[in-house]
């Protein structure tokens, strides 16, 4: 074996390897977004007395070179410095796993071909050389596989705290966390234009990100509109009261929002491991008496403040798991729904994931030691308090042809009472969260690159 070498070659013969022209068929493309970009083809070509595997890379050279690397040997991993300053450290075992070439990665999938049984864990570098004038690193592998790796792409995936914080933020960009000011300001959306117009529908799906609530106005005053809405964004998610559903003053309602009674704030369906993620409204006929105004909480901006405030009552609603409960009959479908969570749920960081506020659907069955039970209810009524008081809660009465569509994991709605029952109509539905982001990303990529 070769002992890994550390090689400053810009400019140098190995430039002249590096621009042999591949096969067609055994290709990879590395779509890299840097400006001034220039599509470019590298053939890793045999080496070390035809002992390397060989696969080819496409890719668009960018602005970023390597100025040289070093291999250290004690931690198993490889240091690149850049050029104009700055260095990044890359384990080896990432780096032979990410191999982007067309023998471990397939370009139309765009899945990872290497398998996890031929990945060794101490796989380490016999050769590395920084070719084309900085742009690219060939490293031969101790396996023998020949690997090549383009600074853009490398210096993209960098591991310190600012890269992992940019990709974090371009996976799901943070909340915008918000109270009673947002009122002067609803985020806001015209139908007409989301169904037509990609630059008003992204920052549509923008908006529903950062602050999780857009108001969309002149929308048709007929039923089916969140179909058509839908088409544009995401698949309809079903639950257990169908795809879309009426929301208007019903005999043997089997859902309180199918009265005109006031609707205290609430998270939909926790009775559901997988809650609907966003939620929409879409008023097609207003009450227009006095009533039938919707509230709505940020409830990660609550659940923040109460989090400081509180520290214990915090910890006891984080941490008490309760059931919510939903039995009855839809469409002639008997369903009966328990799930068991607590009612503010965190990630594995730490950070507020889900609120899930429903004194509707709470199970009577309490399945903790009876001691814990009044202090649960403490911290509920505390926590009910602060998502009620008008700091926080705004209140917004649709018009006819608006849609409320909202986060449903991160905002608590409710609803004034109605008088004259019947006279109200919503059609309801739901989204997930994958399929709305991986929309925005789609047509956030597109449009960067019009
Ligand atoms: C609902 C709901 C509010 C309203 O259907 O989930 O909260 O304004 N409706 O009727
Ligand atoms: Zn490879
Ligand atoms: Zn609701």
């Amino acid at each position: 074996m070769l002992a890994a070498r550390h090689i400053v070659s810009r400019g140098a013969t190995s430039c002249v390897r590096a621009w042999v022209r591949a096969p067609r068929a055994a290709t990879t493309s590395l779509l890299l977004t840097a400006p001034h970009v220039q599509r470019r083809e590298v053939t890793t070509s045999e080496r070390s007395g035809g002992k390397a595997a060989q696969g080819t890379v496409h890719y668009q050279a960018a602005s970023v070179t390597v100025a040289s690397t070093v291999p250290l040997t004690a931690t198993a991993m490889m240091q690149v410095c850049w050029e104009g300053g700055g260095t990044d450290v890359y384990p080896y075992v990432w780096l032979r796993d990410n191999c982007q070439c067309s023998i471990c990665f397939h370009p139309v999938s765009k899945m990872r071909k290497l398998l996890v049984e031929d990945l060794q864990l101490g796989v380490s570098p016999s050769d590395i050389q920084v070719v084309d004038s900085g742009r690219v690193i060939e490293v031969l592998w101790s396996d023998g596989h020949l690997a090549t790796y383009p600074a853009t792409w490398l210096h993209q995936r960098a591991f310190n705290t600012h890269k992992r914080d940019l990709r974090n933020n371009t996976v799901r960009s943070k909340p915008t966390l918000w109270g009673k000011e947002l009122l002067e300001n609803l985020p806001r959306a015209s139908f007409p234009e989301l169904l037509q117009d990609d630059s008003a529908l992204l920052q549509f799906l923008q908006q529903l990100e950062s602050h999780g609530l857009v108001v969309v106005s002149d929308t048709p005053t007929k039923l089916g509109q969140l179909h058509r809405l839908s088409d544009r964004v995401a698949y309809l998610s079903r639950s257990h009261y169908g795809e879309t559903f009426i929301v208007e003053s019903k005999n043997d309602p089997i859902n309180l929002a199918y009265t005109a009674a006031k609707l205290e704030m609430h998270s939909d369906i926790p009775s559901r491991k997988y809650k609907p993620c966003i939620q929409m409204l879409h008023c097609i006929r207003q009450f227009h008496g006095e009533g039938g105004d919707n509230q709505l909480t940020d409830g990660f901006q609550v659940s923040h403040n109460f989090r400081t405030l509180h520290p214990d009552k915090f910890h006891i609603l984080a941490t008490t798991p309760v059931d919510f409960i939903d039995i009855g009959v839809e469409d002639g479908r008997d369903f009966f729904l328990v799930n068991h969570d607590p009612m503010i749920r965190l990630d594995i960081n730490g950070q507020i994931q889900s609120v899930n506020f429903n004194q509707f659907s709470r199970d009577s069955y309490f399945r903790v030691p009876v001691e814990e039970v009044a202090g649960w209810y403490d911290a509920m009524k505390t926590f009910r308090d602060m998502v009620n008081d008008n700091q926080y809660c705004i209140e917004y009465k649709m018009k006819d042809g608006d849609i409320l569509v909202f986060d449903n994991f991160r905002l608590l709605h409710g609803r004034k009472a109605y008088t004259i029952e019947g006279e109200r109509v919503l059609e309801g539905g739901y989204w997930e969260w994958d399929d709305v982001l991986s929309r925005r990303r789609v047509l956030q990529a597109k449009l960067s690159n019009e």
